[in-house]
């Protein structure tokens, strides 16, 4: 396995999609953690330093024990994690003001096993301040730019590697070679991490953990719960009872779907609660989003503990963590949190349920949980979900909630699904999804004046829903859908597409 260390950078778990994409296991842990005798039980067949936003002269500067450079293990720093290397072995950095950003030609100067097969020049991706002037005893130069004279440095015989430029990322052409060439020839690692391997040694963890122990999950219908539920399964079987809470503010058919996919197919133990009527009679004349959320959260957490205490002698929560948030809930400069967390947690579970937690995708991250799907044949159309808020419908249908507006949303919603998917969009958008507005407009319907709601279509692309842009699609696709919604749907007569971008929008409309 590859231990890297994370110096703060933006890129940290791109490293980490990297490396594991070639089957090598890896972690990804703050300096604050990445003790000595933690590195030590580890047993690290590599280590990366990361990059990252400090000067290595700031006065709180991420740092690891210099004693990790004695171990005999291989280290790759990369730009923040090279200069940190350079400078404790007892090379010089120079401090600047002035950053150096962007494309760089790199000349390979020395043979070096981490270049082994790539061509000189190669366009590398650079973003540093500080440069390296002097490299420590044992170190050579192996790669220049333009700017920087010591783009690349080796220690070979001990097996230290410097890159000043970012190996990770798309814009450094051979940057995957170069992290290849560390892992392979250098680290010596294996390409044991595969998916096969993960439900394997995931199920006898569980198993261990578990024992003979009841354990109780949320399922939610989306990718993380469903993957967690089945792995879950698969290790203690009944033994597991998933708890379904129908809010009322679920998409059209989900009892049906999850019955069909995880129960009849998959003969997972779910037990469906029907608490709609108590969300809505809840909800009733509510339309601030806020009191929304705040309703939908608290409800569910009521219902879940009281459906929990009904299964006997459940001593364990199981839950769909995934890795990135527990990376990001790490701290690197050693205050109580350096992360800002701007996603919303309705559906959350509080802390004082006194079960011990089973989070078996937590060294997972959100690629790898879906192909773990499919490994254990959860059906496409669970396993590619497209994200859904906790307050479900609740915060889509605008202003007051109602059964007869939330059955006419639904109804589009589904319309919107099934044609963006038929047309071959529904992976490659982030979200497609149908909004209804609290404003009704004439309309003409046959020789009939009509008077009906508005339903507005939110489609967006994204990496990570923290910024998106509106999705270009075909206007005939648009047409369909629109069509298709007004004269299937009762009591809609009009339909609009948002074209915002995310900012000054949001994803969702409340
Ligand atoms: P916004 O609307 O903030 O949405 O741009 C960003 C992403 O978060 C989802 N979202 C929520 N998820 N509870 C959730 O679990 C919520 O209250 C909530 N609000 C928004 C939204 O669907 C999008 O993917």
């Amino acid at each position: 396995m590859i231990l890297i260390i994370d110096f703060g950078s933006q890129f940290n778990q791109l490293i980490a999609r990297r490396v594991r994409e070639f089957n090598v296991y890896c972690q990804v842990d703050a300096p604050t953690v990445a003790t000595l005798d933690y590195i030590k039980e580890l047993k690290p067949e590599g280590i990366i330093l990361s990059g990252g936003p400090c000067s290595i002269y700031d006065e709180n500067s991420p740092q690891v024990d210099s004693a990790i450079f004695d171990l005999g293990i291989p280290v790759l720093g990369i730009c923040y994690g090279m200069q940190f290397m350079v400078s404790t072995l007892g090379g010089e950095v120079k401090r600047s003001d002035k950053r150096e950003y962007g494309f760089a030609e790199l000349s390979i100067k020395e043979p070096c096993r981490i270049f082994e097969g790539i061509e000189s020049p190669t366009q590398c991706w650079m973003s540093h301040g500080d440069s390296i002037t002097q490299l420590p005893e044992g170190f050579v130069p192996t790669g220049t730019t333009d700017n920087t004279p010591f783009a690349a440095a080796a220690d070979p015989s001990r097996k230290f590697y410097g890159l000043q430029f970012h190996p990770e990322v798309e814009h450094s052409l051979k940057g995957r070679e170069m992290l290849s060439n560390f892992l392979f020839d250098v680290c010596k690692c294996e390409r044991t991490w595969t998916m096969e391997n993960v439900v394997k040694s995931s199920v006898e963890e569980i198993k261990a953990t578990v024992g003979d122990k009841k354990v109780i999950l949320g399922l939610s219908g989306g990718v993380d719960s469903t993957v967690a539920a089945v792995l879950i399964h698969k290790a203690i079987g009944r033994n597991l009872t998933c708890i379904f809470v129908d809010n009322g503010l679920m998409r059209l058919n989900e009892r049906e779907k999850l019955e069909e996919s995880l129960t009849n197919k998959l003969d997972l133990n779910i037990k469906f609660v029907d608490a709609s009527e108590r969300f809505l009679t809840a909800l009733d004349g509510v339309s601030d989003p806020e009191q929304k959320r705040k309703l939908i959260g608290n409800i569910f957490i009521d219902v879940f503990e009281d459906e929990a205490s009904k299964v006997d002698g459940a001593e364990f929560l199981g839950q769909g963590t995934l890795y990135p948030d527990v990376i990001e809930s790490q701290s690197v400069f050693g205050g109580a949190s350096d992360v800002i967390k701007s996603h919303h947690n309705v559906g959350g579970l509080p802390e004082d349920m006194k079960l011990k937690l089973v989070e078996p995708l937590k060294y997972l991250f959100k690629d790898e949980v879906r192909a773990l799907g499919e490994e254990m044949g959860i059906p496409d159309d669970l396993v590619w979900r497209q994200p859904f808020p906790g307050p479900g419908l609740g915060i889509r249908v605008l202003g007051e909630i109602t059964k007869r507006r939330l059955d006419i949303l639904r109804e589009a919603d589904a319309i919107i699904v099934e044609e963006i998917k038929k047309a071959g969009f529904y992976k490659k958008v982030w979200q497609s999804f149908a909004v209804l507005l609290p404003i009704k407009s004439v309309g003409v319907m046959g020789d009939q004046r009509t008077y009906d709601y508005t339903v507005a279509m939110r489609a967006v692309t994204s990496k990570d829903a923290m910024t998106a842009d509106w999705a270009r699609l075909p206007h005939d696709l648009l047409a369909r859908i629109s069509n298709r919604v007004i004269n299937e749907v009762n009591g809609v007569n009009r339909m609009v597409y948002d074209i915002t971008s995310k900012p000054p929008g949001t994803i969702e409309w409340e």
